[in-house]
């Protein structure tokens, strides 16, 4: 199994790249299902999650084919295999958000039911909830979500609680049902914002995404377009975030600061100086950075999948910080790690105290999940001496090349096995 190995101290300094991000990425591919025409879709992140994606489309018989320029074509002519199997829903939970346009288009789908994961329980009622609003028979058996409606019927829908591809699978969904479907409660993350771009580009009408009510007018059908995948905002809060611990100066390209107001503004607090453009971000931060409390919260707060980075930020500042996470009940298997390469943290609940440390030291340690492994990574770029990092297929779920980006920053790390 690969590893990484890193030896830590060196500043990041230097010019990179963001690639196209995950969690917009994931919903957008499976748009392919809403229409028999050709989706198109360019700035695809090279990742394990993205190749999974491509793997269950083509399992239910999409045809995918990857053109020069890494771009991905997908045409769903025609799909017999309404399903997505245990093997690879259980592999990446993200997988549920075939339901809603399987449902949408073909009237029926079988989809295995996630079950919890590292980071919480993550149930996916208000996906069911919401899609049976809209008229969907759904029974639970053996393990799978059975869903059948002859045509999905818009419908009022008040989300229970803020879920991402909740939102996503109902907006997929109502794009193809008959009349108008309101969402309120709507998650606001950025990546939901650029699936409806991708949607009303495909010819659906969605309208309010980005705010708390989305409303969708169902049309018949829709076409095939070519759409550009957003930047990653968690690479690049990641990128940022090791730059300030590290006492770096770097610049990162295709980047946007507009949807990273929430971590910006902490890594100002923590002492960090940064500027951005249109489509760059950069960031120096000569001190020792300062300790600053993070509580995670649905967008525009600060969000979850930048707690563990934020951690073992706060792990090597000066002072002590509070760190709290509301949104998954089990995001702190990376202390346990932290505290392997010497970090003060102490959890109780949902709450840690951290109290900066003067220096970190290299240790061999496990990545438990994709953000967990992260920090990890950043607390090496920081530690004295060598840390090895093991299960780092974790971080090949979400980071694009990650150790060839942080050696163009100067940073020593390899990849073993
Ligand atoms: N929840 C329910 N019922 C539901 C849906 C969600 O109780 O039907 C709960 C969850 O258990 C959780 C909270 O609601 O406590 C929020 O979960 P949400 O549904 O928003 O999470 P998600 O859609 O499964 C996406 C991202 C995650 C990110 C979260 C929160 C994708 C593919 N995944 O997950 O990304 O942490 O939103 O922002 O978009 C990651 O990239 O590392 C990652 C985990």
């Amino acid at each position: 199994m690969d590893k990484l190995v890193i030896h830590g101290g060196k500043p990041l300094s230097g010019e990179v790249r963001v690639s196209g991000a995950k969690n917009a990425a994931l919903p957008i591919l499976c748009a392919s299902v809403l229409t028999p025409a050709t989706l198109r879709v360019q700035n695809l992140p090279h990742l394990r999650d993205v190749t999974t994606m491509l793997t269950l489309l083509g399992q239910m018989g999409v045809e995918v084919s990857l053109d020069e320029k890494l771009g991905v074509s997908l045409t769903a002519a025609q799909i017999e295999e309404r399903v997505a199997p245990y093997e690879l829903v259980k592999t990446m939970r993200a997988s549920i958000l075939v339901l809603g346009p399987l449902l949408a288009r073909f009237g029926e789908a079988r989809v295995s039911l996630p079950g919890g994961c590292a980071i919480g329980q993550r149930p996916v009622d208000q996906h069911i909830k919401g899609l049976e609003a809209l008229g969907a028979e759904i029974r639970i058996e053996q393990g799978y979500i059975h869903a059948r409606a002859s045509r999905l019927k818009g419908a009022h829908i008040v989300m229970y609680l803020v879920t991402v591809t909740g939102t996503e699978n109902l907006m997929m969904a109502a794009a193809l049902a008959e009349g108008t479907t309101v969402i309120e409660n709507a998650a606001l993350e950025p990546e939901v914002t650029d699936l409806a771009h991708c949607l009303n580009a495909m010819g659906a009408r969605v309208t309010g995404a980005g705010s708390r009510v989305i409303s969708i007018e169902g049309v018949d059908q829709l076409h095939g377009t070519d759409y550009r995948v957003m930047p990653d905002r968690i690479e690049t809060g990641t990128f940022l975030a090791a730059a300030a611990a590290t006492g770096g100066n770097i610049k990162l390209v295709g980047a946007r600061a507009d949807i990273l107001e929430s971590v910006i503004a902490k890594l100002r607090e923590a002492g960090s100086v940064l500027e951005h453009g249109e489509d760059w971000i950069t960031l120096s931060n000569e001190a020792k950075p300062v300790a600053v409390n993070v509580s995670t919260a649905p967008y525009p707060a600060f969000p979850t999948d930048m707690q563990a980075q934020f951690m073992a930020l706060d792990a090597v500042a000066d002072g002590t910080s509070v760190v709290t996470e509301t949104i998954f009940e089990n995001r702190f298997m990376h202390t346990q790690e932290l505290k392997r390469l010497g970090a003060d943290i102490d959890v109780q609940g949902n709450t840690a105290v951290v109290r900066g440390v003067e220096r970190l030291q290299g240790a061999r340690v496990m990545a438990t999940d994709l953000r967990a492994s992260a920090s990890l990574v950043l607390a090496g770029l920081v530690a004295e001496g060598e840390t090895r990092i093991d299960r780092i297929y974790h971080l090949d779920r979400g980071y694009e090349c990650i150790e060839e980006k942080l050696s163009q920053l100067g940073a020593r790390i390899k990849r073993a096995n």
